[in-house]
């Protein structure tokens, strides 16, 4: 199963880009995480689209198109989600009809020095889901909070607790996207 990761920070020392790294090297026998960066995504305009989708629009709408499912790494900023994010979805979301996101299995995790770990932000993001038609795993919900104790200064996941919690989201995402594609 081929899963194409992302995350909705750009910074390098990012924890929540540290948390797909984690991710992939937890992801159970059968699983593959592909990361995927969004740096590169500019500005939605419908003017742009019109004229010519940008290449890295066309990359990200492909790479998530030949994936079995997307894992997406959630940031929370002043309660929702950065704009960076939710703009790469909303590009993965066009054209009406042949959205990327249409019908793709998808699991959401999130880390925060806050003591919420994203849920705001992730409960956001489920909610454009249902317009994207995008089936979001339900449970584990992985809400890393207080994410400066649970990485060391290399962008290692250190937290063991964390480190299971990632393993079984993993797992419910194989046995989510399994199911759905039957
Ligand atoms: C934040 N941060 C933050 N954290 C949180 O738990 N809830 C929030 O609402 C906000 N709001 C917020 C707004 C803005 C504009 C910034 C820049 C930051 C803190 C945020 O979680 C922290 O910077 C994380 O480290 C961002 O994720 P990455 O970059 O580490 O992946």
């Amino acid at each position: 199963m081929k899963v194409l990761g992302f995350a909705g920070s750009l910074r390098e020392a990012s924890y929540n880009r540290a948390l797909l790294r984690a991710a992939k090297e937890l992801a159970p026998a059968g699983m593959e995480i592909e990361i995927f960066d969004i740096g590169g995504i500019p500005l939605y305009n419908e003017d742009v689209e019109r004229a010519g989708v940008p290449a890295a629009v066309e990359e990200f709408r492909a790479a998530i198109r030949s994936a079995d499912a997307i894992l997406v790494a959630v940031p929370e900023y002043n309660h929702g989600v950065p704009g960076v994010l939710k703009n790469a979805i909303d590009w993965a979301s066009r054209p009406p009809g042949q959205s990327a996101l249409n019908g793709k299995p998808a699991a959401l995790f999130g880390a925060s020095p806050g003591q919420t770990g994203t849920a705001r932000a992730q409960t956001q993001l489920r909610g454009s889901f249902v317009f994207t038609n995008t089936p979001a795993l339900p449970q584990p919900e992985v809400l890393v909070f207080r994410a400066h104790e649970k990485f060391d200064a290399e962008g290692r996941l250190t937290d063991e607790a964390t480190r299971v919690w990632v393993g079984k989201l993993l797992e419910a995402l194989q046995d989510w996207a399994t199911r759905l594609a039957r």
